[in-house]
């Protein structure tokens, strides 16, 4: 059977890019209603400077208090190594480490180059020792960065081998944080990663957003090269405060959607998923996006594949 993996992050990407605080008990209930969609890993919050993003200072808070399905998977974003250590206090389990590619992003997001990041990654990753949290490792800014435009691919390629080279068990996180890739070029890009450096112990995820409307093009593209863990965000709520221009993320729905039009299997509830976006988006309507929220409930629900056209009896 054909499967993939879709990592629920609005309660981090989506989130982070509304300005007015959400209530606590507001972003509580809302991931509680799509923890209950199927998804088998959700990213909630990060452990970030409270000055950078004020949004996410209840993160500790959520994680306390939010009543998750048994078995899921719980990943929170972490930039240095105290957030990793706060993620460490607080029961994370799998923490996303975030470096961008791109020198710029990297200092608009974290205020360090980007060998200062993996320098620190590396020191406080060794200091760990044996008892590690499982580990995705984001590299943001993979194809278009919103100051040094088109990213080389030898550049990501040289920043995948030195995520490996610290990190030998990994999940890389390949991200399209502007969403200004294009089909081709996120073929190209896990046409030369995939083959070279995918194994049981590294693997690989495609992170994108949906700002010029590419986002399940470039998704599918990544499937067909070999991805099987894509991010999207219920609503299509998201998007990185630190790059200017970039809208939200993928939306989840969207890409059960064509995964499931597919025959390619989500395991996520399709129906309960389109009710929980619509409550996300309703956080910030004018910033919410993705296409399946619009289509006339009774014909998206009516099944998937090419039999289906939601025809009424
Ligand atoms: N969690 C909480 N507080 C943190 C922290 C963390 N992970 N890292 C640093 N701080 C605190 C320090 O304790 C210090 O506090 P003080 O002023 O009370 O002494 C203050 O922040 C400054 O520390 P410093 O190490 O100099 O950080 P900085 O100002 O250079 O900022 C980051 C670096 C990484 C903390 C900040 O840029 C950040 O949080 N970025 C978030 C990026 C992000 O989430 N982007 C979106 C997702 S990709
Ligand atoms: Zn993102």
């Amino acid at each position: 059977m054909k499967t993939v993996e879709i990592v629920e992050v609005a309660p981090r990407d989506g989130f982070q890019s509304v300005k007015p605080f959400i209530a606590t008990e507001t972003k509580i209930a809302l991931i509680e209603e799509l923890t209950a969609c199927g998804f088998s890993r959700i990213e909630i919050g990060s452990f970030i400077s409270p000055k950078a993003i004020p949004q996410m200072s209840d993160t500790p808070d959520i994680l306390q208090r939010v009543k998750l399905p048994k078995g899921l998977r719980v990943m929170a974003l972490v930039p240095n190594a105290k957030g990793l250590q706060l993620a460490r206090n607080a029961g994370v389990k799998e923490v996303a480490w975030v470096v961008s590619v791109t020198e710029s992003h990297n200092r608009a997001n974290v205020n360090r180059s980007t060998e200062e990041s993996f320098t620190n990654f590396k020191a406080a990753w060794t200091e760990l020792g044996p008892e590690k949290p499982r580990l995705r490792f984001g590299l943001s800014t993979c194809f278009d960065c919103p100051w040094e435009g088109r990213v080389p691919e030898d550049k990501v390629i040289r920043a995948v081998e030195r995520v490996i080279d610290m990190a030998p068990d990994v999940e890389i996180g390949i991200c399209d944080t502007t969403g200004r890739a294009a089909p081709d070029h996120v073929a190209d890009l896990f046409g030369r990663i995939l083959p070279r450096y995918a194994s049981d112990r590294i693997t690989f995820a495609y992170h994108g957003h949906d700002t010029y409307g590419l986002g399940v093009a470039n998704a599918i593209e990544a499937y067909r090269q070999g991805v099987r863990v894509f991010d999207g965000a219920a609503g299509g709520l998201g998007g990185c405060p630190f790059a200017p221009g970039a809208a939200g993320n993928t939306a989840s729905e969207d890409l059960a959607f064509a995964f499931e039009h597919m025959g390619v299997k989500t395991g996520i509830d399709f129906g309960r998923l389109l009710a929980a976006a619509d409550h996300v988006a309703a956080v910030e309507p004018c910033q919410a996006g993705g296409k399946l929220r619009s289509v006339p409930r009774k014909r998206a629900l009516s099944g998937f594949g090419h039999a289906s056209h939601g025809l009424s009896a």
